[in-house]
């Protein structure tokens, strides 16, 4: 039987296959140190928890607005609102089954086939998948390695938009480079929306996971209310990846359609799910503000331990949970020319399993580097310790 040709054009997050090679490893006895996934092994606040064992004690457990639930949606207008110094209504909130489908619904709101749409690479891949499997054309565009850290090659950047373009995706606090935008690179950005008149999609993910510094929205600047998007979700910042809660926040006529297609595609997000969210954004910040202390410990053990390992070199990101070194004189030593064939020998080497720059995007033809992806949300300290020195050790007795 023959499958409808669309699916050609769907790709997916290859980190899972990542997963799946590490897993293999470990039921073959082996002692693996989980560097790959984006998730996190801590646990979601007890407040929160509780807050939705009360909804479903209370018969919270039936349909609810497409939208989202009044308080969710007033909760997070009000919150986000004063976050970014801009007045957001809860019309302007449309909440969805976790961040990501936000990606998809924004694109098919605001994207004709053959439209193009400008998205960071490398970046989170679902950007790329959606783009393509909605029809439009997936336009890259890519980050410098300053000595300040990954930023955006504006100049690039800027050479990519035609009289096509009709969106851009922007993702501060990055995946995969946890690289964030200066002031002066975000009012550009802000510019050149404006100029061309794009709609932005403002992926926030990792918005709320900050160790140093603050975190600013595109949303804020002149100009850009009218025209963007944002994705939140409670994934990162509240341990809650596997609840499913997130919303689109942008403007009313563009939230409506968001929310049309919610009704045709899961009616609505879980309601008693909706209800944590409330206590969420409303309750006791205590364990969010613990899971950023402990994160940000994590992230100073797996700098320490990369920093023994010869040859690599990395920046110390203030914010989101992932590193990512470059390698090539590390191969070198190891006898790699392939970063794959690296990462495949660390795992069975020194336990280490990560992902690679492959995993998010296609690299341009004439980029240079070979470049790991470190992610310390689900892995201990003591863990990340010793993994660490295990591939420092290996690679030390090249
Ligand atoms: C940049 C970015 N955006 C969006 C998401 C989606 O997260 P979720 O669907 O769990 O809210 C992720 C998850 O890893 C991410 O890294």
């Amino acid at each position: 039987m023959k499958l409808a040709n669309r699916l050609d054009r769907l790709g997916t997050e290859t980190a899972f296959a990542v997963a799946a090679t590490a897993a293999d490893w470990l039921a073959k006895g082996n002692e693996v140190f989980p560097f790959h996934l984006g998730d996190l092994n801590l646990a979601t606040p007890a407040n929160i928890s509780a807050a939705m064992q009360r909804a479903v004690a209370e018969g919270k457990t039936g349909y609810c607005p497409n939208a989202g639930i009044a308080p969710l949606r007033l909760a997070l207008a009000e919150s986000l609102g004063k976050q970014r110094n801009v007045i957001f209504a809860p019309e302007n909130i449309a909440v969805q089954p976790g961040g990501k489908p936000v990606i998809g619904k924004f694109l098919r709101s605001v994207m004709n086939p053959g439209d193009e749409v400008l998205y960071p690479n490398p970046g989170f891949p679902i950007y790329e998948s959606q783009i393509e499997f909605n029809d439009g054309v997936a336009v890259p565009y890519k980050y410098l390695d300053t000595p300040n850290g990954f930023q955006i090659d504006l100049d690039y950047l800027k050479s990519k938009i035609t009289s096509k373009t009709k969106a851009l995706i922007l993702n501060d606090q990055q995946n995969p480079l946890a690289a964030e935008m200066t002031d002066q690179e975000r009012q550009a950005l802000a510019d050149l929306a404006n100029k061309h008149n794009l709609w932005v999609l403002a992926d926030e993910a990792y918005f709320d996971i900050r160790y140093a510094g603050e975190s600013k929205s595109i949303i804020s600047l002149a100009g850009m209310q009218d025209r963007t998007v944002i994705l939140y979700t409670f994934s990162k910042k509240f341990a809650m990846t596997g609840w499913r809660l997130g919303a689109a926040i942008g403007p009313r006529d563009l939230v409506d359609r968001i929310s049309k297609l919610n009704t045709n595609e899961e009616s609505c997000t879980a309601q008693f799910v909706q209800w944590a969210g409330v206590e969420a954004i409303n309750g006791d910040q205590s364990g969010a503000n613990e899971l950023v202390r402990v994160l940000k410990s994590r992230r100073d053990a797996t700098i320490a331990g990369i920093n023994k390992v010869p040859g690599m070199r990395v920046h110390t990101p203030n914010s989101a949970f992932y590193v990512f070194p470059e390698v090539s004189e590390t191969m070198k030593r190891t006898g790699h020319k392939d970063v794959a064939d690296f990462a495949l020998d660390a795992l069975h080497n020194s336990g280490m399993s990560f992902c690679t720059r492959r995993h998010f995007g296609r690299p341009a033809p004439d980029e240079k580097g070979n470049y790991i992806r470190l992610a310390y949300s689900g892995i201990d300290n003591a863990k990340i310790d010793k993994g660490l020195a295990r591939l420092a050790e290996w690679v030390a007795s090249k």
